[in-house]
């Protein structure tokens, strides 16, 4: 059996939670590759909201099992009150959820570091989450990180302080006021006393190997989807450096992420927004700094599911698409918040860029605002409320031709529409291609 991903293509908070639950129901298994809870998935169904951080967005239906694994960071206090939120819904969440020993552990100094870095850059911070992960990833990879594993360990307090230890000196010669910080608004004492328990309550959890449980329940022919954290245009490698976040968020990052290999990837599901939205800084060629651009942040409620912050709104960009779908070997689109865009008379759409006096249709190295001008291609909207619509035929004939324009360009079908938040506004097209 192949092991199937579905990630963002664009700059995060596409709406994979919500898409992730609704698959669910065709898998046995929703495994996390990267990222960390930087990460805020929403789920919502009989009208309840669910924001997942760590855990994969599989773990409400009834037979899913879901994996953290070894290519995600994780935070154990954030993990802890993410359980405390959905345990009393789900009786087995114990059995159906898997940790790898290898996932590495977001210490308080890690926050703290992640703070002492943004202030150092001044003016050029990248608006992190704030959640630890570059400094985690940072000591993954200078092989001094400690992982979910070691909390078993009769070192582990041991271990822990050494590196507390080091972080502290490397935020002192950042000249950060490191004894006056808080974290979530606790001091970091009051805050590490807590995490330190909730380090260790990981016992109660499965701790496993889970490169062997992927590896055997494909064996075993059951169907695995992987979640994607994040979006293509903030992977470390190929999105807007340094504006980005610090794993691969493209389909590469499921390999090392979960120990499976290349051969066993089926389906690549690419996940985007019918507009663009980025929290954070950094190049967005599209941006709408206007009434438009207002119009889509209130009419589709874009305001982080981590931090609360308002997301910076603009028009469909297919270049950057078109890089995302290269990238990641993309083999089938779903498009979300299409309902979103319903009252606009014109629809603009990014095709090309100027750049350097050229018109290319690329994603070049320089994407900053001063480089990259978008060029459009502009369609007429439509007024039609989709939030009911349950079937692609009766969809708005322009809304149609919206999607077939995306189709053309990319030369891959969108194979299911989200026309609201909640599971049930979702249509499946039911097509292999319109191109
Ligand atoms: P993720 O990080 O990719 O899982 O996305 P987020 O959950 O951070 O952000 C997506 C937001 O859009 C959430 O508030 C979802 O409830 C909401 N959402 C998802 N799909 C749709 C849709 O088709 N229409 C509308 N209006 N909202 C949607
Ligand atoms: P989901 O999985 C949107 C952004 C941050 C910041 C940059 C680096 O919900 O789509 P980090 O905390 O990783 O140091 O932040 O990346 N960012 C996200 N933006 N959705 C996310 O996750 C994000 N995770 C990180 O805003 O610009
Ligand atoms: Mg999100």
């Amino acid at each position: 059996m192949k092991l199937d991903i579905l990630l963002g293509m664009q700059w995060g908070d596409e709406g994979k939670g919500k898409i992730v639950d609704v698959f669910t129901q065709r898998y046995d298994v929703i495994a996390r590759f990267q990222g960390g809870p930087n990460a805020g998935h929403t789920i919502i169904f009989d009208n309840q909201k669910y924001i997942l951080h760590t855990i994969p967005s599989g773990i409400f239906h009834e037979n899913s099992k879901n994996i953290i694994g070894n290519g995600v960071v994780l935070e154990p206090l954030i993990f802890q009150n993410e359980i405390l939120k959905i345990e009393n819904r789900i009786p087995d969440l114990y059995s159906k959820l898997f940790i790898s020993c290898k996932a590495h552990l977001i210490l308080p100094s890690h926050r703290l570091l992640d703070a002492a870095y943004e202030a150092y850059k001044g003016k050029e911070k990248i608006g992190s989450t704030l959640k630890g992960i570059g400094p985690t990833y940072t000591d993954k990879i200078a092989r001094c990180g400690l992982r979910v594993g070691d909390v078993q360990r009769s070192d582990f307090g041991e271990r822990y302080l050494k590196l507390k230890n080091q972080h502290l000196l490397l935020a002192r010669n950042l000249e950060f006021d490191y004894k006056n910080h808080q974290i979530d608004g606790l001091s970091f004492e009051n805050y590490e006393k807590l995490w330190m328990e909730a380090a260790y309550s990981l016992k109660k959890f499965n701790i496993v190997e889970t490169e062997f449980m992927t590896n055997q329940a494909l064996d075993k022919g059951h169907k695995i989807l992987a979640e994607g954290a994040q979006g293509t245009l903030l992977d470390i490698d190929f999105g807007t450096y340094p504006f980005v976040t610090s794993s691969n968020t493209t389909s590469s990052g499921v390999c090392s992420g979960l120990g499976v290999a290349p051969k066993r990837i089926g389906e690549v599901y690419g996940v985007f927004k019918a507009y663009c939205t980025r929290v954070g800084s950094g190049p967005f060629p599209t941006e709408l700094n206007d009434d438009t651009g207002t119009y889509l942040r209130e009419q589709g409620a874009e305001f982080g599911s981590t931090t609360g912050r308002p997301r910076r709104c603009g028009w469909l960009d297919l270049p950057a698409l078109k890089y995302a779908c290269m990238l990641n070997g993309t083999t089938a689109l779903i498009m979300t918040k299409t309902d979103v865009l319903s009252g606009l008379k014109n629809i603009k759409i990014a095709t090309h860029y100027k750049y350097k006096g050229e018109i290319i249709d690329y994603f070049p190295f320089d994407m900053s605002f001063e480089a990259v001008e978008p060029v459009y291609h502009t369609m007429e909207g439509w007024n039609e409320d989709l939030t009911l619509s349950t079937d692609g035929d009766t969809l708005p004939e322009k809304l149609k031709q919206y999607i077939l324009f995306i189709e053309s360009y990319l030369k891959i079908p969108i194979v299911v529409v989200s026309v609201g938040p909640d599971r049930l506004q979702t249509i499946f097209m039911d097509k292999q291609s319109n191109y």
